[in-house]
Parts: structure tokens; C-alpha cells; sequence
């Protein structure tokens, strides 16, 4: 179908997020066109999942440019070219530029694997069992200029039972991750978010 918005997905790595996005969209779960994908990484899987999928994608190397911001200023070329309205970082392991953040502001999306503002950062998942955290869970958050910051949209708690394994959690986080992001794009998409003073309304 035709769709009034576009969403652009960026993505470093496998793309199970990505994936999660395309088939609810395929659903029709949200009304919008998935009409590019970034990614940072030449050899990342989720841009074969953007073939089969026929979504345009743009490979971005990093080694081409001298400084973040000149990377983010090719990406945000790219962006406005495609007319994109919404950008959903799903795996995209970049700090984005305040230069990028101030380009969209509050149409950058990103998913983390924790109860922010716990263990923001990278390996999320392993401290969050490794702290001995009886709970964890995933946010879906508005990008600010700071890292794994900005407005919280949604959030969901997943109870860590003593002797967890990490693959078992992993794949808990996971399956939470790919039911809670396209549920937040969704209401974006519908407007029943609002933020006020830094904080998330959904109405
Ligand atoms: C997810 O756990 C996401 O929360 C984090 O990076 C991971 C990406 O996984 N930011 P995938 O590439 O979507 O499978």
C-alpha cells in the first residue's frame, strides 16, 4: 500500500529486530512504509534480510569519513533524500552525533536491553545477570544526546530466576524486544505519544 510515513531502520548487525519491524509492518500491525535501511557494517546480516525483503538499503563506511558528524551528515543526506520521517536504531552500534540527534528531534528511536536507566552501554544483558539483578527487560526510548538517555516510551520487566543462563535470558530480552518495538512504533505512528518535560504520555 501507499503510507504518508516512512520509517528508516539502521542497524550494525543481524537484524532480528529488523526483522521483527518488517513482519509486523507486513501484518499491517502499523501503517507506515520500512523504507530504508543504514547500516555501518558491509558484512552485516541484516542487509540480506533488507534483500529479501526488497527494502533499500545504504551501506555507510565509516572509514570514509574523518570525524563522527561528518558520518552522520552523509546519513542524514541519505535520510532527507529518502524523505524518511522516523528512524528506529535497531542494533546500531554508532553514537549518534548531537548533530544527528538535533537534525530529527524526537523522530529517533532506539531499543536497548535493559530497564533503563540501568546498564546503559553495551553487554546489557550479561550484567544485568551478572550484577545479580533479580529483574531486567527492555526499553524502547526516544535518542537524545546522550547515550541510551532520552524519554522512555515503553518498558518491560522479565524476572531473572535463580542459576538463569545468559542464552536463556538472551532469548528472553530478545522475544520481548521483537513484541515491544513495533508496539512503540505503532503508537508513534497513531500520535498517542507525547512528551512533556522529558517524559513519555501515551495516550
Ligand atoms: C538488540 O538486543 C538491541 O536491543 C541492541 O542490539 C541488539 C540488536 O539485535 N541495541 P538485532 O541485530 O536486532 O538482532
Amino acid at each position: 500500500g501507499s503510507y504518508k510515513m516512512n520509517l528508516a531502520i539502521l542497524a550494525s548487525g543481524s537484524g532480528s529486530n529488523f526483522q521483527a519491524l518488517v513482519d509486523a509492518q507486513k501484518k499491517g500491525y502499523f501503517k507506515a512504509k520500512i523504507k530504508l535501511l543504514i547500516t555501518d557494517k558491509e558484512k552485516a546480516f541484516v542487509r540480506k534480510r533488507a534483500d529479501k525483503f526488497k527494502i533499500k538499503h545504504v551501506f555507510i563506511d565509516p572509514k570514509k569519513f574523518k570525524s563522527r558528524v561528518s558520518f552522520d551528515k552523509e546519513v542524514v543526506k541519505v535520510l532527507r533524500r529518502e524523505k524518511i520521517d522516523f528512524i528506529l536504531l535497531a542494533g546500531f552500534m554508532r553514537i549518534i552525533s548531537p548533530y544527528f540527534v538535533r537534525s530529527y528531534k524526537n523522530k529517533i528511536i532506539n531499543i536497548h536491553p535493559a530497564l533503563l536507566p540501568l546498564f546503559k552501554g553495551t553487554d546489557a544483558i550479561k550484567r544485568a545477570l551478572n550484577s545479580g539483578a533479580k529483574a531486567t527487560g527492555v526499553t524502547v526510548h526516544f535518542v537524545d544526546e546522550k547515550i541510551d538517555n532520552g524519554p522512555i516510551i515503553l518498558q518491560e520487566s522479565i524476572k531473572i530466576k535463580a542459576n538463569t543462563k545468559l542464552k536463556d535470558l538472551e532469548k528472553k530480552i530478545h522475544s520481548l524486544e521483537h513484541k515491544l518495538y513495533p508496539q512503540a512504533v505503532k503508537l508513534l505512528l497513531e500520535k498517542k505519544v507525547k512528551i512533556r518535560g522529558g517524559k513519555v504520555s501515551i495516550f
